[in-house]
């Protein structure tokens, strides 16, 4: 089964708990395969053996048999009591937390996910893991449902506002796997991605070192990484094509014109109002679908996107 990993038929199994939901599901498909075979193959031949030969043909009575009617009673049974109990024990393990995992918050936002380590460090769309051992995600959402989806680890849990779930993995091999939002959120929900990033070990420390954000970082410089981690790339370009918002190339210091006809030179404070109140002020021809939540930004960061804004000349 093994060889199936990798295909079509299934991702890579990258967890512990990967390879025990694939051999329940492959139990599964092959029993439901020899029971489709069985039923379809015996409806088959009695079609044929029993077909009605002359036009006044009557068949015989049919006698019931105990033992056929008693076993396609209790064989069902059996298997269906197999899959509950294994079912069962493999679902309470994957929602089980070990009590020394490792935890990391998870925020969700139209659209993208945002990470914070214990050491107060945050990521925006790569969530950095450490191989061999229990991870647990206590996950939160600032607007709507979105559902976070590791196929590679076979693990999927909703992501609520106002509330947290859980979810928890380990890890076995170092590598890169592919985060999915499995519940509709709007316009961008197909792409509201992010990658699990397995460190080895070690390697995980010094990243988780390496990863805080310098306090002397030049702010255009910052501005340019939060353009990238806030997911501010998904909606402004910075070459001038359009997207879902106005494309951040040349925008500084341009005339803009709003939905009620009036007009505004963009500079710092128009810049710094649509970062933080996006409805505030609609450009004709866009939609006023902007998220609010960057208002939670600091008044640096702020400062630090305005300035990334105004390079883009
Ligand atoms: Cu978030 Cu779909």
């Amino acid at each position: 089964m093994i060889l199936l990993q990798n295909t079509a038929w299934l991702p890579e199994a990258a967890s512990t708990v990967a390879p025990e939901v694939d051999r329940l599901f492959h139990f599964w498909a092959l029993v439901s395969a020899l029971l489709l075979i069985g039923v379809v193959g015996a409806m088959t031949f009695f079609v044929v053996r029993y077909r009605r030969r002359h036009r006044d043909e009557v068949p015989a009575p049919v006698k019931e048999k105990k033992s056929i009617e008693l076993a396609w009673i209790v064989v069902p049974t059996i298997l269906v009591m197999i899959v509950f109990v294994w079912g069962f024990r493999v679902f309470i393990k994957m929602y089980t937390a070990p009590p020394d995992a490792y935890e990391i918050l998870v925020h969700g936002y139209q659209w993208y996910w945002e990470f914070e380590y214990p050491n107060g460090v945050k990521t925006t769309g790569e969530l950095h893991v450490p191989a061999g051992q229990p991870v647990k995600l206590r996950m939160t959402s600032a607007d709507v449902i979105h559902s976070f989806y590791v196929p590679a680890f076979r693990v999927k849990q909703d992501v609520l506002p106002d509330r947290y779930s859980a979810l928890w993995f380990e890890a076995t091999k170092p590598g890169e796997y592919t985060v999915f939002c499995t519940e509709y959120c709007g316009t961008q929900h197909a792409g509201m991605l992010a990658k699990v990033i397995v460190h080895p070990r070690e390697e995980f420390e010094q990243w988780l070192e390496s990863a805080g954000i310098p306090e002397d970082m030049p702010l255009a410089e910052l501005g340019a990484r939060l353009y990238r981690e806030k997911a501010c790339f998904s909606c402004h370009s910075i070459d001038g094509s359009r997207l879902v918002g106005p494309s951040f190339k040349g925008l500084y210091g341009s005339t803009r014109t709003f939905e009620d006809g009036t007009t505004a030179v963009a500079d710092e404070n128009y810049l710094r109002e649509s970062i933080l109140q996006p409805g505030a002020k609609i450009v004709q021809g866009y939609p006023n679908v902007m998220p609010a939540s960057y208002a939670s930004l600091s008044e640096r960061e702020v400062a630090a996107l305005i300035e990334f804004i105004k390079q883009q000349q």
